[in-house]
């Protein structure tokens, strides 16, 4: 199979994590592609009309799209501990945790497009304020939720591992850890993992 990917993406990097921690790292070809909102990719745009890495095509040609939807099929695909609980508050803490690391980085990447693509006369501070606000917001949660059950692996933990690190790689003035003990610990345990490290942002 084959994932249309750009190393800088953190939507990437959560399906490789996802990969390494299956074992399924070595089935997956990368194709790298620079596009962006403003400069879509038009090969990109034949596989996954709204044109976003990651997208995955797999032997069969099937198109597999967004980072969620590819992280549960790789979860399929393997035999041994599931990144998705099957089943129950389990399952739906993990789930709600995935979109709340996914919400940080929706918001984080939109303060990235903002402040590095647009030109600096139309760039909206309120704007920015506002999504860095969801980050703080979102992170807060984080810190105290004994639901996201951030020490084990799973896809909420991986997600939030990736938030944390891009925002650590986009945003290092913003000083994430501070206040944050917690988040912090798990993302020194975390990020020491080979999946992790194999995976990080040049
Ligand atoms: C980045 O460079 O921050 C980035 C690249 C691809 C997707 C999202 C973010």
């Amino acid at each position: 199979m084959k994932l249309w990917y750009s190393p800088a993406s953190p939507f990437v990097r959560k399906v490789l994590v996802l990969a390494h921690e299956t074992g399924l790292q070595d089935e997956i070809e990368l194709v790298p592609v620079a596009t962006t909102v403003v400069d879509p990719d038009s090969d990109l745009a034949k596989a996954n009309p709204v044109g976003k890495i990651p997208t995955l095509v797999t032997d069969d040609g099937m198109s597999i799209f967004d980072s969620r939807v590819i992280c549960e099929y790789l979860d399929s695909l393997h035999d041994g501990d599931r990144m998705f609980p099957a089943e129950g508050v389990e399952r739906f803490n993990a789930l709600t945790t995935q979109a709340m690391g996914d919400g940080v980085l929706d918001a984080a990447v939109g303060v990235r497009y903002e402040t590095f693509l647009r030109p600096a006369e139309k760039q909206w501070d309120k704007w920015v304020s506002s999504q860095m606000r969801k980050v703080t917001q979102s992170l807060d949660v984080l810190e105290s939720w004994r639901g996201a059950n951030l020490q084990d692996i799973h896809i909420g933990s991986i997600t939030v591992a990736c938030a944390l690190g891009y925002l650590e790689f986009r945003q290092p003035d913003m000083d994430w850890r501070k206040g944050r003990p917690l988040l912090t610990q798990m993302y020194e345990t975390f990020s020491k993992r080979t999946s992790m490290q194999e995976t990080r942002p040049e």
